[in-house]
């Protein structure tokens, strides 16, 4: 190889995982004041997986991960970097990754996870991007993984009917083909408050504390910065590699609701059957969305190597992201 030739991170399979139990939007109608009408018609979700009592974020992960490595043809001895996104880690420590490692039987190398909300897998992939192509690693695995249900007020009708559990994984791997080719990643955390759990391990519950232990959500005032975000950060990513829109073969978009999908959509002018769309089979699964969604395309055939897919996201804190890959 030529000292001079770029190495890219190329995705070599992906996998994903889905708990057995799911929650329908009738299941919700007798839990809270809502409707399968009102549901569908405002973000799509049909329904949701919710995690059995002693499944942990770690089990969801565990399984992605297997199938990812499955499909990419790779053994625990491969991988030489993990990075989990998650924002409902089993403990406050040792962190998702390294509980990851030990199940998976991979010892030595760095593992971590990242806490940017939905924006977990597509922070994840940046770094492991960086490892990758640097050449400080050859074969990396990346994990969105949540138990989101663990910390949803099932009696909050305002975020119950949105949330649901799940992981998506994907290896990546040293080419000279490329790959990805570009990661976008934002934050604006004057935006906190607008999205976000009261408590954490150093900030303990108060006396005149009101909230719950639950997400906390103004979703509209969400819907419309996660809107104009979006449309922002695609653009970015397609002026910064010089890419209409039309060049584009498939959005593999944030799974949180189908009227946001839907807006970034038409600001791509992108008709809606090259848009990967999973949300109503789990709901947003916050850092778990785009690989459930990714790896859901890749493997009923949509998504055909050669093709070039951009990925974005956007959550909690705020944070946002985005992916071009040339798959
Ligand atoms: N069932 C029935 N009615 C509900 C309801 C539910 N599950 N949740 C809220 N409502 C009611 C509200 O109480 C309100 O009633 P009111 O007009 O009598 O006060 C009405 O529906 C409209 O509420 P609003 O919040 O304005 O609805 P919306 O159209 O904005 O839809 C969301 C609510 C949450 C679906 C939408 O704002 C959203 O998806 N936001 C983004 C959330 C998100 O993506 N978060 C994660 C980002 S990563």
């Amino acid at each position: 190889m030529n000292v001079n030739d770029r190495i890219y991170a190329r995705i070599t399979g992906t996998g994903s995982y889905l708990p057995e139990r799911v929650l329908s939007n009738a299941d919700l109608e007798k839990m809270v004041d809502t409707s399968d009408e009102w549901i569908r018609s405002r973000t799509g979700i049909e329904r949701r997986h919710i995690a059995a009592d002693d499944q942990t974020t770690t089990d969801l992960a565990e399984q992605a991960a297997r199938r990812a490595m499955e499909a990419a043809g790779v053994g625990p001895a491969d991988i030489d970097f993990i990075v989990v996104g998650t924002t409902t880690p089993d403990l406050v420590f040792p962190n998702v990754g390294c509980l990851l490692q030990q199940r998976l039987d991979i010892h030595g190398c760095p593992a971590f996870s990242v806490e940017t909300a939905c924006s977990g897998f597509i922070y994840g992939l940046s770094i492991a991007d960086r490892y990758v192509t640097s050449g400080a690693a050859r074969c990396a695995l990346v994990i969105g993984a949540e138990t989101l249900s663990r910390i949803v007020d099932w009696e909050d009708r305002g975020t119950c009917v949105i949330f649901g559990d799940g992981a998506g994984a994907a290896i990546l791997q040293a080419d000279q083909a490329p790959g990805i080719l570009s990661c976008h990643l934002g934050a604006d955390g004057r935006y906190w408050d607008l999205l976000y759990n009261p408590y954490g391990t150093s900030r303990q519950r108060r006396p005149d504390d009101t909230e719950g232990p639950f997400i906390q959500m103004k979703g509209n005032e969400v819907f419309k910065v996660a809107v104009k975000t979006l449309e922002n950060v695609v653009e970015e990513t397609l002026r910064a590699n010089d890419l209409d829109h039309h060049e584009i073969d498939w959005l593999v978009p944030h799974q949180a609701n189908i009227r946001i999908i839907q807006a970034t959509a038409r600001r791509l002018d992108m008709p809606m059957d090259k848009v990967v769309v999973t949300v109503q089979e789990h709901g947003n699964t916050s850092a778990a969305s785009v690989p459930l969604a990714l790896d859901q395309a890749v493997r009923d055939g949509r998504i055909q190597r050669g093709e070039l897919l951009l990925l974005e996201t956007f959550g909690g804190g705020f944070t946002w992201g985005s992916a071009l890959i040339r798959f």
